[in-house]
């Protein structure tokens, strides 16, 4: 087998750790600066790593007036295919500039300016692109939130964010559900402390929006009396963009994503990890709301003047598992991205890949999964269906891009299921065990990356550079702790074997158990809770609730059960997919009182089960392992 640590991928890797600075100023050249970076690489006031701070440059104009500048005006830019209202749309790059500076002078004219906030909820159509672009042309700062999120999740964001403007839609569809956004919008704003100045709304013939004069705004009305704005430059300091994720806590963590180092990070690996060429066709069948969406949806494709593609459908019912086929062929996709919960859904319904026949995928070079574990049986299908390599990335909303890969545009290591393969240049990969020594090969423990982090990483979470500090710096000095476990393999190979903290990860989506948990605790009946997540055959995962009554609680379980499943929709959102919860005599909890929730994530698994010196009563792990395994959340060896 070819030895990763010869050959390109070798150089590559030891230049990028060995002379960080040099190595990435050298990457910084392939982009089109008002002021070229100086300082390379800085310390901020915080003392944390910055790079290409004192550069000047502006995302959008890299992303859209640099190619029509350059030749590439005539290229399609974005296609808009959507199963889901018969649509299917070109927009080239031209008309992509024209859009988002018009966008962009309305957004001025409303307001909004270098530095403000904007927050964006839509669903999967091209002018979520195009809002996303018009912000970043004006140097302000977008937050986009995800359609799936409920109003409450979007009060919380806006009260953290403090947007000027909030940018919508009059609905989103779900296969053949009209969703109506601008309900959800208005009760968010209501529940919000912070109220935006402007609320932007595109009207879809799918639903009539509501408006509230003056705060509302039609996008298509204002457009008409718009003029375009220019590009505003930023510092390559200046944030891009805040994304919120999941923590273990309640309340979600605004990644900050600066705009130099995104831009080199991204335009390196649509070459680097992609092996992508300036007008090829890119598909990340993801969403605008999802880091990946961000990243390979919008904003890399577009830097590297690929035609990127806004998918708003399912991989299935929409209108069935040869979607992802037909998208590939019709659009002459190169690479396509996507979560393995989208083939599992594919295999579940089409387990012959019958409806591929269909389809001629000799345009296809390779598939890329992230999101989630790519578990092996998922990847052997997905290779031996298609016929092309498969690669399994692995990523954090915090990196922006990935962490380990193979580099199939530096050199394609041989792939071993279950392995997302090395680290990408720019990553220090440590597996450290609770002290912070670095653990020998095949030993499991934290996947830690030794600072510095390379470009695109997040330096501070959104007004909060203590809980950035806390949260993932403390632990390990000298490193960030990314919050899964793994190892490395004697060939220098990756194995993410998942989280060690409270986040879960539902078809790719990344969930607090401690946010819902807050949910299910405001319950009246509910004296304690703990959620876990559960093996899932199609979602990876699934959360499910335990909860203790209250003495003297009139409920049954069923009852229950009901009002916790519809609470949790209401606060968090439809995508937690929270259906099962259970009522217990008791949880296993420490002499002082906290619940054991690592332990009951060790039973889930089916794990060995380490029981902490600590515990109040060791029977109780017994009773909770009988529980949960006649409720079927063992997970089956
Ligand atoms: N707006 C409103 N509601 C949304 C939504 C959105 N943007 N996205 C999801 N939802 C809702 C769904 O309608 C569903 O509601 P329901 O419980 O009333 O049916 C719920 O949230 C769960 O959605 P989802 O997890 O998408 O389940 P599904 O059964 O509709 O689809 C899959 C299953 C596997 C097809 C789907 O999960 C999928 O495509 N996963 C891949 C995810 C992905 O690409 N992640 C990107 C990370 S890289
Ligand atoms: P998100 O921030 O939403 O992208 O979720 C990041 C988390 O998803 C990581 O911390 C991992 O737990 C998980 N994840 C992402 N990609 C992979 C992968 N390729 N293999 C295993 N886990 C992954």
């Amino acid at each position: 087998m070819t030895n990763p640590c010869e050959g390109a991928y070798a150089k590559e890797y030891q230049a990028s750790i060995e002379t960080p600075a040099e190595f990435w100023a050298e990457q910084a050249k392939a982009l089109d600066w008002y002021k070229a970076p100086k300082q390379i690489l800085s310390e901020d006031i915080n003392g944390m790593q910055r790079w290409f701070a004192d550069a000047e440059l502006n995302t959008c104009y890299m992303a859209l007036d640099y190619h029509v500048a350059n030749g590439r005006g005539e290229q399609s830019a974005i296609i808009y295919d959507s199963p889901v209202t018969a649509t299917k749309t070109k927009i080239s790059y031209s008309e992509l500039l024209d859009q988002v500076a018009t966008f962009a002078g309305l957004l001025q004219q409303s307001g909004v300016s270098k530095g403000d906030r904007v927050v964006i909820y839509m669903p999967m159509i091209a002018e979520a692109v195009v809002a996303m672009l018009a912000v970043a042309r004006l140097g302000a700062i977008h937050s986009v939130v995800f359609g799936g999120f409920s109003a409450n999740e979007l009060a919380v964001r806006i009260d953290d964010a403090k947007p000027k403007a909030l940018i919508t839609a009059s609905c989103g569809i779900e296969i053949n559900r009209v969703i109506e956004y601008k309900p959800m919008v208005d009760e968010a704003i209501v529940i919000a402390s912070h109220k935006p100045d402007h609320v932007v709304i595109l009207q879809r013939p799918e639903a009539q929006a509501e408006m509230q004069a003056p705060r509302d705004i039609d996008w298509k009305e204002g457009i008409k009396t718009a003029s375009k704005a220019d590009c505003v430059p930023v510092r390559g300091d200046d944030p891009l963009y805040v994304l919120y994720t999941s923590g273990t806590t309640g309340k979600p963590k605004g990644v900050v994503r600066d705009n130099g180092g995104h831009a080199v990070a991204l335009k390196y690996s649509m070459s680097a990890v992609y092996n992508m060429q300036p007008g090829d066709v890119f598909w990340a069948a993801s969403d605008v709301g999802w880091v990946v969406g961000h990243s390979y949806i919008v904003y890399a494709p577009l830097l590297h003047g690929c035609t990127t593609i806004v998918y708003e459908g399912k991989p299935v019912r929409t209108p069935d598992a040869g979607a992802f086929w037909r998208v590939i062929e019709e659009y002459q996709v190169k690479a396509v991205f996507a979560a393995p919960t989208a083939f599992r859904a594919i295999r579940k319904e089409d387990p012959e890949a019958d409806l591929m026949a269909n389809y001629n995928l000799d345009c296809l070079e390779t598939v890329f999964m992230a999101g989630e574990r790519l578990d092996p049986p998922t990847y052997h299908w997905t290779t031996e269906k298609t016929g092309k390599p498969v690669v399994d990335h692995w990523w954090q909303t915090e990196t922006g891009w990935a962490i380990a890969a193979n580099l199939t545009g530096v050199e394609t290591l041989p792939t071993k299921p279950g392995s997302s393969t090395v680290p990408v240049p720019g990553f220090n990969i440590q597996i450290l065990d609770s002290l912070g020594n670095e653990l020998p090969a095949n030993t499991q423990g934290a996947i830690a990356l030794k600072l510095p982090l390379p470009p695109s990483c997040l330096a501070t979470i959104w007004g909060d550079f203590d809980r950035f500090n806390d949260g993932y710096l403390t632990e390990y000095p000298g490193y960030y702790c990314s919050g899964d476990g793994g190892y490395i393999d004697e060939d220098g190979y990756l194995f993410v074997m998942g989280r060690t903290d409270d986040v879960i990860n539902v078809a790719g989506h990344r969930l607090s158990t401690g946010e819902m948990e807050e949910v299910l605790a405001s319950h009246p009946a509910v004296a304690e809770c703990s959620v876990i997540g559960i093996h899932d055959n199609l979602k990876g995962q699934i959360p499910v609730g335990m909860t203790l009554l209250k003495d003297g609680a009139d409920i049954s379980a069923e009852q229950l059960e009901k009002e916790l499943v519809a609470m949790v929709r209401k606060e968090i959102g439809p995508l937690a997919c929270l259906k099962q919860t259970i009522v217990v005599p008791r949880l296993p909890k420490t002499r002082s009182g906290k619940i054991l929730r690592k332990l009951l994530r060790q039973i889930a698994e089916n794990q060995d089960i380490v029981v902490p010196s600590t515990i109040d009563d060791p029977a109780s792990v017994s009773e909770i392992q009988g529980i949960m395994q006649s409720n079927g959340l063992v997970k089956k060896s």
